[in-house]
């Protein structure tokens, strides 16, 4: 494994502890096209808190001529002389839920500069099985004027992380390997087992790789929806959906699912990458799309049962004042992107409500930027008629909660983390 050289583009919440990781063996360019990103990460921060900071500076070099650690950059002339590239950047949808490539066939164009013969190009983003060989293979031809498999090799490696999850680091998640040839395969394999330690697996094909990550996340999806369609159907019976799981959970094949709000990059995105090609190939996909279709839908539904629950208490709507807890996507993370707390609370203001967001892990400034939105991060004081916990971050567990409420307020739990002593929960 001598003279190998990496260049990483996109350091966000998985290009960032990738390089990382790689950094501790090889010399690495972590390159990303946002100026902010790279300040930070040249001043030892990262705001994803993916990677902790003395962890970042432990392997921070201040020039691109390294043996070993992380050189982060702007400039093609910085990753002009790597013989890998790794490219993790953003896979998202369109406002009709379509994938959007722009990003990938960006960042292709930039590697297809500097592209060499004997050089692989490895993709990590989340797509559907093809984009890299049917989308981003033609522009690295194109731009670089190299013959794929003769000239140049690609692989594909999918990414396992999951925001803000300190056990299930990088390193220690097996990771699915690929490459464009069988050679190559091994070769790609071989780059990545020399740094994760859990192991690797070496899926037969590119596109085989591709789709076992997209349906990971599909399958998660769809469990979710699932619980959530019983949620809905057990409200109206009146039984608690999470003492129905729990007794269920007993059984040794049931699956430990529970119902929620299912947003950010990843789940509520890729099933419609999966689900765009199968309508290409003239499948309309049902079970996937019916999935979504009821996890998009939760945000609307938490808020109006608790409107119903305010009603019930005789609670006048116009004007009353809702606290809700929690803005991220996920528990005990800053990241924001595609978060369903947005739809709960934009239809709790759609009855006139007044909504407090406050959130000890969001990032105000972001949150406005991406959602017009006020959040704080300090402790409310007054008392509100409804308590929404949208995120069970663990701030929230100590909260003396229901000192917040006003004698007849509501108490509602999305999560099902406060046990019993609620009003409502999903
Ligand atoms: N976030 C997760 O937990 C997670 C987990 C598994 C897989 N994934 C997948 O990994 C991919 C990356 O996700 P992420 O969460 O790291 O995204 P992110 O938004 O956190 O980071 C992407 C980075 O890429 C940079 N970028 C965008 N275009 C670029 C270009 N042309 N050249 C160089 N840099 C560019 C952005 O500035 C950003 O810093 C997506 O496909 C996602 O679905 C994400």
């Amino acid at each position: 494994m001598n003279d190998i050289k990496i260049a990483i583009l996109g350091l966000g919440y998985v290009g960032l502890p990738l390089a990382r990781l790689f950094a501790t063996k090889y010399p690495v360019v972590g390159f990303d096209i946002n100026q902010e990103r790279i300040d930070e990460l040249r001043k030892g921060h990262d705001s994803t808190l993916e990677v902790e900071d003395d962890i970042l500076q432990g392997v921070l070099k201040d020039s691109p001529k390294i043996e070993t650690g992380l050189f982060c950059s702007n400039q093609l002339a910085d990753i002009a002389d790597c013989n890998y590239y790794i490219v993790t950047v953003p896979t998202p949808v369109d406002s009709t839920n379509r994938p959007i490539l722009t990003p990938l066939y960006k960042a292709s164009e930039t590697v297809g500069q500097v592209l060499k013969k004997g050089d692989t190009v490895i993709y990590e983003s989340t797509v559907y099985p093809g984009v890299t060989e049917d989308e981003c293979i033609p522009v690295l031809e194109k731009q670089s004027g190299l013959i794929y498999n003769k000239d140049f090799f690609a692989g594909y490696s999918p990414e396992r992380i999951n925001p803000g999850d300190k056990e299930h680091t990088v390193e220690k998640i097996l990771k699915v390997t690929s490459g464009s040839t069988p050679e190559v395969g091994k070769k790609v394999d071989a780059l990545y087992a020399s740094v994760i330690t859990a192991g690797t697996h070496l899926a037969p094909t590119i596109k085989v790789a591709e789709a076992a990550k997209v349906i990971e996340n599909s399958q998660r999806d769809i469990n979710i929806a699932f619980v959530n369609e019983l949620a809905k159907i057990f409200n109206l019976m009146g039984i608690d959906t999470h003492d129905v799981l729990e007794a269920a959970g007993t059984k040794w094949n049931f699956l430990p699912f529970k119902p929620g709000l299912v947003g950010g990059h990843c789940i509520g995105v890729d099933p419609y990458y999966l689900a765009q090609k199968a309508q290409e190939f003239g499948y309309h996909p049902e079970i996937i799309l019916a999935g979504r279709r009821m996890n998009d839908t939760m945000g609307k539904y938490v808020s109006s049962e608790v409107i119903k629950l305010m009603v019930q208490r005789d609670i006048k709507i116009k004007g009353s004042s809702i606290l809700v807890l929690g803005i991220t996507f996920k528990e005990n993370c800053p990241d924001v992107r595609n978060t369903k707390a947005v739809d709960v609370i934009n239809n709790l203001k759609s009855y006139g409500t007044n909504v407090t967001i406050y959130d000890p892990w969001a990032s105000a400034k972001q949150v406005e930027h991406e959602y017009q939105m006020k959040v704080t991060k300090d402790v409310p004081t007054e008392k509100f008629d409804a308590i929404v916990l949208t995120v069970a971050h663990n701030e929230f567990l100590e909260m003396e909660l229901k000192s917040l409420l006003k004698p007849e307020g509501i108490l509602y739990d999305v999560k099902g983390i406060l046990k019993k002593d609620v009003d409502g929960r999903l």
